[in-house]
């Protein structure tokens, strides 16, 4: 190996391969399309950045009806670790959202206080309706309780990565999503 080349991908343990994921987003937006099937133009998929881009853009495409997206750039402040529930957002959507179908597409829901601010900020825009759609949940780490319409994964209380989800801004284009052993 040259000097300065890191090894890729590093050993992260495998959690859901590409495929598992492949699987499990075609019928999450068989769901999806069903759900809203007479919403007419009003959808609109909302992704948190930058986590949801990955999972975003690959779910869309199991959606097969005539939606719009938008993006949502956020930061929560906490320790490192854990989120304190104070979000600040650093990038607002591009157009209103009122009389909409909103769906909030996100990456993880951990503590639950980022997707609690998300739902309470979305709705004071007056959207027809407004719903959580997540790749992941650590049900153990639940502090707020958030409702999420479409669930990809429960996952145990590990640091999850790749796939979007990163460690340092670092591995968001694994095409699995793995974990770090403790
Ligand atoms: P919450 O507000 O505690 O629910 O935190 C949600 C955000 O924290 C997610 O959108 C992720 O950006 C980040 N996060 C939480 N757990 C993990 C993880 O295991 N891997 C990567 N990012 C995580």
């Amino acid at each position: 190996m040259m000097a300065g080349q890191a090894t890729f991908p590093p050993p992260f343990k495998t959690l859901f391969s590409k495929e598992q994921l492949h699987t499990r987003l075609a019928e999450l937006g068989a769901e999806i399309t069903k759900d809203y099937q007479d919403v007419g133009e009003d959808l609109v998929l909302i992704g948190v950045l930058k986590g949801s881009v990955i999972f975003m853009s690959d779910l869309c495409r199991h959606i097969n009806l005539p939606l719009s997206m938008d993006f949502m750039g956020i930061a929560s402040y906490g320790d490192g670790t854990k989120s304190s529930g104070v979000v600040q957002i650093t990038s607002d959507l591009s157009k209103p959202i009122a009389g909409k179908h909103v769906l909030i597409v996100e990456d993880i829901i951990d503590t639950g206080l980022t997707a609690h601010y998300l739902f309470d900020n979305l709705k004071t825009r007056l959207p027809a309706s407004l719903k959580m759609c997540s790749l992941l949940h650590k049900p153990d780490r639940t502090e707020v309780e958030t409702p999420i319409n479409y669930l990809g994964f429960s996952v145990p209380n590990n640091f999850v990565v790749g796939y979007g989800l990163d460690i340092a801004q670092k591995y968001r284009n694994l095409d699995f999503i793995g974990y770090v052993e403790e």
